[in-house]
């Protein structure tokens, strides 16, 4: 009897797959909210989680800049993006995140071209890469994760989500793949980003860390004052900015 329950297990979670990943990726963005007039940067729309995000503003009406490193990727989601929102306003602007010259060329194009933001997803993000440096000798994942993409007023963890993340780890890539049933698509992972950026009245909660589109636990590390002050005068110091 176990023998058969053992050989039916895989087939049984097969068919329970597409329940068991609704149950696992709680937090839905409900707010109705349309955004025309309103100014959108995504970083890394390109793909995963970030592109479901610019998809999603697009779709509310704002004008939606798609931030990323490679242009050509980024025209073609663009056009994607405007062939099924019908908004013409994509646009694309290089932004290379391992590059402070990059990243102040972009800054200044677009202090040129707009007069406000209203949202901006520092989404962009690398995880297992091998060892490499980024332009101004930053270790990769330090350079773009945290240094190139600034200090954000909300952070969010999307949950474990169906994305290009992993590429650089064949042994994630299996394991993404072999439970790709049951981890969230890019469209659910993009929820908390969306509910942060459009949910009216979350201002009285600017700091908190959110997960699952709410407020989400945070370790006794992160929520110190004098390690995030640390934290914040070292990385100034790394990329040359006056401290406040
Ligand atoms: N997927 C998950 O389970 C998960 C879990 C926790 C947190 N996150 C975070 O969610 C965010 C989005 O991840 P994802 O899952 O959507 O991954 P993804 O599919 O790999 O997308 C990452 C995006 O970041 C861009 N990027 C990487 N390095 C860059 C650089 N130097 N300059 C500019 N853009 C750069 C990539 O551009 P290219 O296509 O050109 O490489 C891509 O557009 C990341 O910050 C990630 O750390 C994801």
């Amino acid at each position: 009897m176990i023998g058969i329950l053992l050989l039916l297990l895989p087939f049984l979670l097969y068919i329970a797959a597409p329940q068991i990943r609704k149950m696992l990726s709680s937090g839905v963005c409900t707010s109705t909210i349309q955004l025309p007039g309103k100014v959108a940067v995504v970083t890394g729309a390109n793909t995963g989680i970030g592109k479901e995000t610019a998809k999603e503003l697009a779709q509310r009406g704002a004008r939606v800049y798609i931030a990323c490193r490679d242009v050509h990727k980024g025209e073609l989601v663009a056009r994607e993006i405007q062939n099924m929102t019908g908004n013409q306003q994509v646009l694309v602007r290089k932004l290379d995140l391992a590059d402070t010259k990059s990243i102040r060329t972009f800054a200044k194009g677009f202090l040129a071209e707009e007069k406000h933001l209203h949202i901006l997803i520092n989404n962009a993000g690398v995880m297992m890469c091998p060892y490499s440096k980024t332009a101004d000798g930053f270790e990769m994942h330090i350079g773009v994760n945290h240094l190139g993409s600034g200090v954000t007023t909300y952070s969010v963890h999307p949950g474990t989500v169906h994305s290009e993340l992993v590429r650089h780890s064949f042994f994630m890539r299996c394991m993404w793949q072999l439970f790709s049933f049951f981890i969230k698509t890019p469209q659910q992972g993009a929820q908390t980003s969306l509910y942060c950026a459009i949910t009216e009245g979350l201002e009285t909660r600017s700091g908190n860390h959110f997960s699952d589109c709410d407020v989400a636990w945070v370790s006794a590390q992160g929520r110190n004052e004098t390690i995030a002050r640390r934290l914040w005068d070292v990385s100034c110091d790394l990329l040359g900015i006056p401290m406040d």
